[in-house]
């Protein structure tokens, strides 16, 4: 990343950006008729001409988020959502106006892989391997669904092929691991790119959001199902969210540095099986990164080869945080079978990869000894 890429981050967040937060729940009304037209434009899901009405038809502070976002993910609009997982509903839904089927490539976040196998939003889910995608598309899929690197096993997928082999059928890539610091999908062909911004985003775990970049028409169908469902992210989190683009690029930088020395470690570690991180050669058979990510980021999973081992080795770590959750300045440790996967389909968590020896460390700002100390010691 270059100096000049950081700029743009920080300057997403900067004091010329600035704008007063704003927390009111409606705003006063003068003239009924403007307010009228005001609230029917809205409902539409644009973006206010008039009087904003009321916080869940919009909001300035999480506007001023989400353009920032689309700037840095080269899209015309984005829209925020109270979770990831409100993103992750609201896009399917959104979807679901344009076929009868998902397509989804496994692995996925265990609750994005739960929301779709058991249907929640009434869409029928088939889940492919990438290499299947150009076969199993047909007029009537509705959106192919992926995450590059993905949750937990961090696998790689290519997304300029996938975008290719879709057609006219919109992807949807889940960069949360990425950021926009790393890769931005919506260059390769992407229509949708989708963030936990509760991750790297927010940075610190101590907010929760998700966000779409997108185009204007999509951001406008997606709006006004968040106008409907009312999963609008809160003010103070789209404050928090914003101002945590300020550092995003430099707190990726360190903690990808550290991962890396981890993951080279973890390789030669007598107790550890396999390591899954993109930075290793064996992680990376397509040649991704460097191309389309500028590097491997912070996320290590790996494989002690036994359930009682991993959970144990979880439980006992002592500078290191035994938590679900990732992308914040602590470094975390969890077990993705017993907690994130553990709705996951079991032949699925076994075909995916998902094994009971798995475990998953998103890499913080400690230092690279004091936490190479703690892995070894409950290896
Ligand atoms: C890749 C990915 N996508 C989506 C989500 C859901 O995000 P949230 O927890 O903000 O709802 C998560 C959560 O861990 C995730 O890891």
């Amino acid at each position: 990343m270059s100096t000049h890429d950081r700029t743009k981050f920080v300057a997403q967040s900067s004091a010329h950006h600035y704008a007063e937060m704003s927390l009111k729940t409606s705003a006063p009304i003068d003239d009924v008729d403007a307010a009228a037209d005001s609230f029917a434009h809205l409902a539409e899901g644009r973006r206010p001409e008039g009087n904003p009405i009321y916080g869940r038809l919009h909001n300035d502070t999480v506007s001023e988020f989400e353009l920032a976002l689309a700037e840095l993910e080269h899209t015309d609009d984005a829209v925020a959502f109270s979770s990831g997982m409100a993103a992750v509903t609201a896009t399917v839904m959104a979807a679901s106006a344009n076929g009868d089927h998902l397509l989804a490539i496994r692995p996925l976040y265990g609750g994005t892989d739960h929301l779709l196998d058991e249907r929640v939003c009434g869409i029928d889910v088939r889940w492919v391997t990438a290499d299947e995608v150009a076969d199993a598309v047909t007029d009537t899929t509705a959106l192919v669904i992926a995450e590059t690197p993905a949750n937990p096993t961090l696998d790689l997928l290519d997304i300029q092929r996938l975008c290719d082999d879709a057609g006219d059928t919109p992807v949807l890539i889940d960069s949360t691991f990425a950021t926009p610091v790393l890769q931005n999908p919506a260059d390769l062909g992407a229509t949708l790119v989708l963030h936990s911004a509760t991750k790297y985003i927010g940075g610190h775990g101590d907010v929760i959001g998700g966000v779409v970049a997108c185009s204007e028409d999509w951001a406008q169908r997606l709006r006004q199902i968040r106008i409907a469902t009312g999963a609008l992210l809160h003010p103070m989190a789209g404050y928090l969210l914003r101002r945590g683009l300020a550092t995003l690029p430099v707190r990726m930088e360190a903690a990808q540095t550290t991962a890396r020395q981890l993951a080279v470690r973890l390789v030669e570690h007598p107790s550890v099986e396999q390591v899954y991180y993109p930075g290793l050669n064996a992680c990376d058979p397509h040649g991704l990164i460097g191309t389309q990510m500028t590097g491997p980021g912070a996320m290590i999973a790996f494989d002690v080869g036994d359930r009682q081992l991993a959970r144990r080795a979880m439980e006992d770590v002592q500078v290191i945080t035994p938590a679900v959750s990732l992308g914040t300045t602590d470094t975390l440790i969890q077990h993705p079978a017993s907690l994130t996967h553990s709705l996951v389909d079991d032949n699925a968590l076994e075909d995916c990869g998902i094994s009971p020896g798995l475990l998953r460390v998103s890499v913080g700002l400690e230092h690279v000894e004091d936490l190479w100390g703690d892995l070894d010691a409950v290896l």
